[in-house]
């Protein structure tokens, strides 16, 4: 009998250290993976700083949040073995950044046949597969199971701010008077809908206000602030004063881009426009000092906190919606000199 008493004692005892955890306490750690498509990106870089510093402030005495990070260095090969090695650690919520939208399905196969919900951020995976079928009818059911969504923002209002920036002005973006307001497009991986909707509705918006407009040149700036300043200072050199507008698809490259007006001896505000999308602080700066005609906040605070919430719904079980959109924010300088 006491033999008996002393296995149950060492069992009872057994049993409350594997359930207590290391420290002893009853502390629950959630194992979290988050794949970002690339860290070399001004804006990603406060996204991701932010989905950190906002799961710690949700911990508690007994809820910790163990986060593993990634850089796919824009490449999927290594994003996807990046994948791999998230279901092999079995990760408990995976927060995924594709590098390439159009591989959407291979990624998200994988991490529903593993059984790990997913949280899809800032690139929606709208692309078309290898069959051209969009993915939404090529994989409906996968965007529709109930343990995967996509939160981010509709790329289609942040170009169509950009174009009404551009609309309300006096002169309607026509700088050198000649009746058509003449633009470039420096736009980001055009893979992404982002860059594909920003490029399309910021030029809408000016077709709906009556403007007369003709695009000089569109080209690859790729996110990247070096690039968007080359493309500019080319596109400079070749229309001179007859170039009105540079659209940027992004503030990184719009940046490049105020760069290159200024070593051109162009002035923004006087004899050319310039418009980013992100509000990066030092977009808003310029906004608000007039060496940048506009830009839209791309909401990375509340894309993050929206992405952690429902990562943490997921965790708890909780059922969850598909879509969650958050909205952009114009931002020219009134809105500068109202905010601050
Ligand atoms: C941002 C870009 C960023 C891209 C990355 C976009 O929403 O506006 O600045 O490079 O996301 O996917």
């Amino acid at each position: 009998m006491r033999k008996i008493l002393a296995i149950l004692l060492v069992l009872v005892m057994a049993f409350s250290l594997a359930a207590c955890g290391a420290s002893g306490s009853d502390v629950t750690t959630y194992k979290v993976g988050v794949a970002i498509y690339q860290y070399n990106d001004n804006f990603m870089t406060l996204y991701r700083e932010e989905i950190e510093a906002y799961f710690k402030t949700l911990e508690t005495d007994t809820v910790k949040y163990d986060i593993t990070m990634v850089d796919g260095g824009n490449d999927m090969n290594t994003q996807s073995g990046q994948i791999d090695n998230f279901i092999t650690q079995k990760m408990d919520v995976i927060i995924l950044n594709l590098v390439q939208t159009s591989s959407a399905d291979v990624l998200i196969d994988k991490i529903v046949a593993a059984d790990i919900p997913l949280v899809l951020i800032n690139r929606e995976p709208l692309a078309y597969d290898a069959d051209g079928n969009t993915l939404d009818e090529a994989y409906e059911g996968i965007l529709n199971n109930a343990k995967v969504c996509y939160v981010g923002a509709d790329a289609r209002q942040s170009g169509t701010y950009q174009g009404e920036i551009v609309a309300a002005l006096e002169n309607k973006g026509d700088m050198n008077g000649d009746g058509v307001v003449k633009y470039i497009m420096v736009q980001g991986d055009p893979e992404n809908i982002d860059a594909q909707y920003r490029t399309e509705f910021s030029v809408k918006a000016l077709d709906d206000a009556g403007i007369n407009s003709e695009c000089l040149l569109t080209q690859v700036g790729n996110w990247d602030q070096g690039k968007g300043q080359e493309i500019t200072a080319s596109a400079l050199t070749q229309f001179g004063a007859d170039l009105d507008l540079v659209f940027c698809n992004n503030d990184a490259m719009a940046l490049g881009a105020a760069a290159a007006i200024e070593q051109a001896g162009r002035v923004v505000g006087e004899d050319i426009l310039l418009l980013g999308v992100d509000a990066l602080d030092e977009a808003v700066k310029r906004v608000g000092e007039g060496t940048m005609t506009g830009t839209v906040l791309n909401d990375h605070i509340g894309q993050s906190h929206k992405a952690v919430d429902v990562a943490v719904q997921l965790l708890k079980g909780e059922a969850i919606e598909n879509y969650y959109w958050v909205d952009y924010v114009k931002v020219d300088k009134a809105y500068v000199e109202a905010n601050g």
